[in-house]
């Protein structure tokens, strides 16, 4: 039976997508590195035991987290540099996705030149049933649809009657590309297709998510 680490993933999905960090950007003991809007860090506690210089940073407080930067990085500077790598998992950025400037800022000055950012972003096409668009996970129900260039998700939680609504803003590759080219981050591989099966992590076992990969130039 699989464990449940995480309410997102189980304990073999969190061991593909670190396997795929470790990877994709290079990490080795020696790696300095960055979880932007690490959450619970269920994938940075693991980064952690392989590269010890990675930090986490998120605008909600965590008390477990070691080397943890409570702060908002549409708001404040990230107090770091010459990091070889960072990387976004499953964001929701909120009102926040329509200025992303101060955001890629951040990214620029803490990397180090030629340094690597990993973003990894659900789209329209995450969930497995297309018609309806819902798909199911270990905490709950969700349901998303599309409105104007947002994908909007209502989730209902299993142990809760709690119902939430996110707001992810959908970019199209292009869009992305340019937004980042113009603070010099560089897209040099895009898993689009994800036939690169280590990211195929829930809630998609689709290889639908944007996966892509830039480098500070
Ligand atoms: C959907 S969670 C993903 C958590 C984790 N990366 C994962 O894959 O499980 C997005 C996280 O981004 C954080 N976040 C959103 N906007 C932020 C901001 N402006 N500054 C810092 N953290 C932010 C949220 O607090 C949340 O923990």
């Amino acid at each position: 039976m699989e464990v449940e680490v995480s309410p997102h993933f189980t304990h073999r999905e969190l061991i593909d997508q670190v396997e795929f960090l470790k990877r994709v950007l290079k990490i080795e003991n020696t790696s300095r590195g960055l979880d932007l809007g690490c959450g619970e860090g269920v994938q940075l506690k693991i980064i952690q035991q392989i590269a010890r210089e990675t930090y986490g940073v998120d605008k909600e407080k965590s008390i477990e987290i070691d080397k943890f930067l409570h702060l908002n990085f549409f708001e404040e500077q990230i107090p770091l540099s010459e990091l070889d790598f960072v990387y976004c998992m499953a964001p929701n950025f909120g009102d926040d996705w329509w200025n992303m400037n101060p955001l890629l800022q951040n990214i620029y000055k803490v990397l180090r030149n030629d340094g690597l950012f990993l973003l990894d972003l659900f789209s329209l096409n995450s969930y497995k049933d297309q018609e309806s668009r819902t798909c199911q996970d270990n905490i709950g129900q969700h349901e998303a649809y599309r409105n104007e260039n947002c994908l909007v998700q209502t989730s209902k939680f299993y142990n809760s009657k709690k119902l939430e609504m996110l707001i992810w803003r959908i970019f199209s590759k292009d869009e992305l590309i340019e937004l980042f080219a113009k603070h010099n981050l560089v897209l040099v591989r895009d898993f689009k297709g994800f036939t690169d099966q280590a990211a195929n992590w829930q809630p998609n076992k689709q290889n639908d998510r944007i996966l892509v990969l830039f480098q500070k130039k």
